[in-house]
């Protein structure tokens, strides 16, 4: 009989896993204990097909492809491959932070739990379209930022108040656009997506002010534990849901300043 696993067992079969199933499996019934020394995976184990490569050999259709099915299909292809990025670079930080709170461990499992549910959604909807997950090369958009990461408060600060923060805007406008191209379940994935991450963008900005060195304001906390060319211009879209980020309790300084920052491509062009 073996007996319940541990938040560190489950991460290292998750980052090892060679199937996609394999990345699905449910954070359930974990025990916390022994979760230390501190690992720091450089790169997840793939299933076939989903292999990660330079960014340029994985190009994603500009937001006007939303109209064309074909063309929508990559799109969720590249959004399943950001969820498939999350659910193991919350992984990658339980392992890589066995000190860090309770909160923080507790956060980042239940996180995993939705992006894990993200992912299936996305899935769904690419066989929807007559596609397959792992058909379309991905990128380590996302992985590729991991070496970077020294502390929790830059991890909380990179993932949440960066990647998950633009996505709130990327996910209202992609929906908007699946809708007018009269996609009703795809706008509905993206929607269900919105609302779980403005719930992981919260996790972060809490542990940013838990974190935070008293002196300085939340603005100035995450620009100082962001390293570039991730930023402000990254943690936003060309357009900005102020309604999400006051949800997940960014105050007034926050709002206004990221607001006011003119929204960059990774590469630096303007979005
Ligand atoms: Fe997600
Ligand atoms: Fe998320």
């Amino acid at each position: 009989m073996t007996g319940p696993r541990t938040v560190r067992e489950y991460c290292l079969d998750l980052l090892a896993a060679e199937s996609v199933g394999g990345k699905l499996v449910p954070p359930d019934g974990l025990l916390d204990i022994a979760p230390g020394p501190a690992i720091r995976v450089d790169s997840p184990s793939r299933p076939p097909g989903l292999t990660i490569v330079a960014g340029r050999q994985a190009r994603t259709p500009s937001i006007l492809g939303m109209a064309d099915p074909a063309q929508r299909r990559r799109i969720l292809h590249a959004f399943a491959s950001h969820e498939l990025q999350a659910i193991e670079i919350f992984a990658w930080a339980l392992l890589a932070f066995p000190d860090a709170p309770r909160s923080f461990r507790e956060g980042c499992v239940g996180i995993i739990r939705e992006e894990q549910a993200h992912l299936r959604l996305y899935m769904d909807r690419i066989e929807a379209l007559g596609g397959h997950f792992g058909d379309e090369p991905v990128s380590g958009h996302f992985w590729r930022r991991v070496p970077s990461i020294r502390t929790p408060l830059e991890f909380v600060c990179t993932m949440g108040l960066t990647f998950e923060n633009a996505n709130l805007d990327f996910a209202s406008e992609h929906a908007a656009a699946a809708r007018l191209a009269g996609d009703e379940p795809t706008a509905a994935a993206l929607d269900r997506v919105r609302r779980d991450e403005i719930r992981h963008v919260r996790f972060a900005w809490e542990h940013l002010l838990l974190w935070k060195e008293p002196e300085q304001t939340p603005w100035e906390a995450y620009r100082s534990n962001v390293s570039p060319p991730l930023g402000a211009s990254r943690a936003r879209g060309a357009t900005f849901d102020a309604d999400c980020r006051r949800a997940a309790g960014f105050d007034d300084e926050f709002v206004t300043r990221l607001a006011s920052t003119a929204p960059e491509r990774p590469g630096g062009a303007t979005r």
